[in-house]
């Protein structure tokens, strides 16, 4: 049975530039190793404050990855946004595409609306998906962090 998941929460790396990028890229190395195999598809987005992040994958394989992020001492405050079954991935070319750049956030900001920056707290499930799957497929020339999952 195919799932997604996906949820919001508080960004606890530090602000200062090389901390975060570097832990950022062990996150995505990780999931770069692990969710492949365990047949898990997925985007995720951080800004100062919020980590964004989509699972999809066979129901129980995302559930038991969601309980091990959700105790990553790197966030808290872990908000589930949903958790449906689906009938397709939408994230299909990504073991974790990985949105990181301000430029493509600035542009999707506008477009989305967000005049104070990408707050999920009041956003639908509906446009939480989107917003992410948008940003991943933008920077996916960015193969350097982002894993692909072929
Ligand atoms: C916001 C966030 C997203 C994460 N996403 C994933 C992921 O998609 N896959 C994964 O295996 N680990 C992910 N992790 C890391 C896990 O919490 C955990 O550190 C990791 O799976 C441990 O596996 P490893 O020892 O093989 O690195 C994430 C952590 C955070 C804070």
């Amino acid at each position: 049975m195919l799932f997604r998941l996906a949820y919001y929460s508080t960004n606890l790396l530090k602000q200062a530039n090389d901390p975060r990028r570097s832990e950022l890229r062990k996150i995505v190395l990780s999931a770069g190793t692990n969710n492949g195999p365990k047949g898990i598809t997925g985007g995720l987005m951080f800004n100062r404050q919020f980590f964004g992040q989509v699972l999809e994958g066979e129901r129980a394989s995302v559930s038991e990855l969601f309980c091990r992020i959700a105790s990553d001492p790197r966030h808290c405050s872990v908000v589930l946004v949903e958790a449906v079954e689906v009938a397709s991935r939408q994230f299909d070319r990504w073991a974790m595409g990985l949105a990181e750049k301000n430029e493509t956030a600035e542009k999707l900001n506008a477009k989305f609306g967000f005049a104070e920056g990408f707050d999920p707290t009041g956003l639908s499930a509906d446009l939480f998906l989107k917003y992410i799957l948008e940003m991943v497929t933008l920077e996916d020339q960015l193969i350097s962090v982002s894993v692909p999952r072929w």
